[in-house]
């Protein structure tokens, strides 16, 4: 493989001198760059960068790919932290039902909602979950994603967890993207066992994880601790097997009601707490003792009109925040991180120096990946995108819906 030597770079977004893991409460205001900067990858890492004067006299040659980047920015690529981008069917229908007056929870109760997603991939076979999570996996990418968390959850069932479980691996093994698998099985009672939930409970457990264990098939354990979803003692029991054989929680908490996810997701020691959109002062307080990252999905809000997650009172507490976009068919269909960040802003009034620092190295944090990615470091992957000519860093999220990404990199080469 070669190198790459970009120049003239008119801003060098975070970098970082000594890597950190991760940026809380008021740090999040700063976001380290440089100015008339150059940057070198080799192979798929980050092997150097600096200021223009300081910089080497390069030319293109078989070895070494120059890019001049005048007038444009480098970041380094989003981390999206949470999604469900494999699944088998649209669902617009419900997105109708709701402008016709149904909630997101009344169009669940009557069969719709994510059993509806499990009844639809029940018919679809692994080659066509594939294909079209490939195609979405192909327009993240061209938003500035780089690295992506990938949850099951709409298999609910020993034959679909495992269906959907494969397909992500595969997208693991063929991607340019770094992939995280997220085992949910706990995504929603079953029909089926609906009277009986216990038992699906014990399947997860006893027929489920057992296989995920001997395939590899996943880093992660979720659970939805929601009302009319998982309690958080149910929570509590399906992450400790989980943990049992190796996979890491990070959950969806207080999406609806605050019933404790939080707390039990930091007794688990979570990676990251998801969602957030109902928040009581207690959830706050047990969150700044603790590690776990706080995640944000402000797409979801907006798509599903429901309360944004005081994501000020978090920073302005010394929490870090996370940002994400829950790419999924039913409360998101969008994994399109520059929009997240514009909302962010809009909606949470994040700045943009916040909002970039929640969508790379906090996010790669939710990922477990903050040693490889999330930031322009030495020794990290050679994830990044450089922009069109923009004016500023701000100019990112208030121009909303435009497109501001120009080339991609990706493991050190250009992937557009
Ligand atoms: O994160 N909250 C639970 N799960 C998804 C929605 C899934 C669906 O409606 O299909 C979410 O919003
Ligand atoms: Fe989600």
């Amino acid at each position: 493989m070669g190198k790459l030597f970009i120049k003239n770079i008119k801003e060098l977004i975070q970098v970082e001198e000594t890597i950190k893991s991760k940026v809380c409460g008021n740090k999040m205001a700063s976001l380290p760059s440089i100015k008339d900067a150059w940057l070198m990858t080799e192979d798929d890492k980050i092997v150097a960068f600096g200021e223009m004067i300081n910089s080497l006299e390069i030319t293109d040659t078989n070895e070494i790919e120059v890019i001049n980047a005048s007038g444009k920015m480098v970041f380094p690529s989003f981390c999206d932290s949470h999604t469900h981008l494999v699944y088998a069917a649209s669902r617009e229908e419900e997105f109708v039902d709701r402008i016709n007056g149904l909630t997101y929870e009344e169009i669940a109760s009557k069969g719709g909602g994510i059993l509806n997603s499990a009844k639809r991939l029940q018919n679809t076979s692994e080659v066509d979950l594939y294909n079209d999570a490939w195609e979405r996996l192909e327009e993240i990418k061209k938003t500035g994603t780089g690295a992506v968390e990938i949850k099951s959850g709409y298999g609910l069932s020993v034959e679909g967890e495992l269906k959907m479980l494969r397909v992500i691996k595969k997208l693991k093994e063929k991607s340019e993207l770094t992939i995280k698998a997220n085992f949910l099985g706990a995504h929603a009672i079953p029909l089926e066992y609906k009277d009986n939930r216990n038992k699906y409970i014990e399947l997860i457990i006893n027929e489920i994880i057992p296989v995920i264990k001997s395939e590899g098939l996943a880093d992660y354990i979720d659970v939805f601790c929601e009302t009319n979803y998982y309690t958080p003692e149910e929570t509590d029991i399906i992450l400790q097997a989980g943990i049992a054989v190796g996979l890491e929680p990070k959950i969806h908490v207080n999406q609806f009601t605050s019933i404790g996810g939080i707390q039990t997701g930091i007794k688990n020691n979570a990676l990251s707490v998801d969602h957030l959109e109902v928040m009581e002062e207690k959830d706050i307080e047990d969150l700044i003792k603790s590690d776990v990252m706080p995640t944000l999905l402000p797409s979801c809000s907006f798509f599903l009109g429901i309360p944004y997650a005081p994501a000020r009172r978090l920073i302005d507490s010394g929490l870090p925040v996370s940002l994400a976009s829950d790419f999924n068919p039913g409360s998101t269909p969008s994994g399109n991180i520059p929009f997240v960040l514009s909302l962010a802003c809009i909606n949470y009034k994040m700045t943009p120096e916040e909002v970039i620092n929640a969508s790379t190295i906090n996010a790669s944090y939710a990922m477990g990946l903050s040693k490889t990615h999330g930031s322009i470091a030495i020794g990290k992957k050679a994830n990044l995108f450089i922009t069109k000519k923009i004016p500023s860093i701000a100019y990112l999220p208030y121009s909303f819906g435009s497109n501001n990404i120009e080339t991609i990199i990706l493991n050190g080469k250009i992937a557009n």
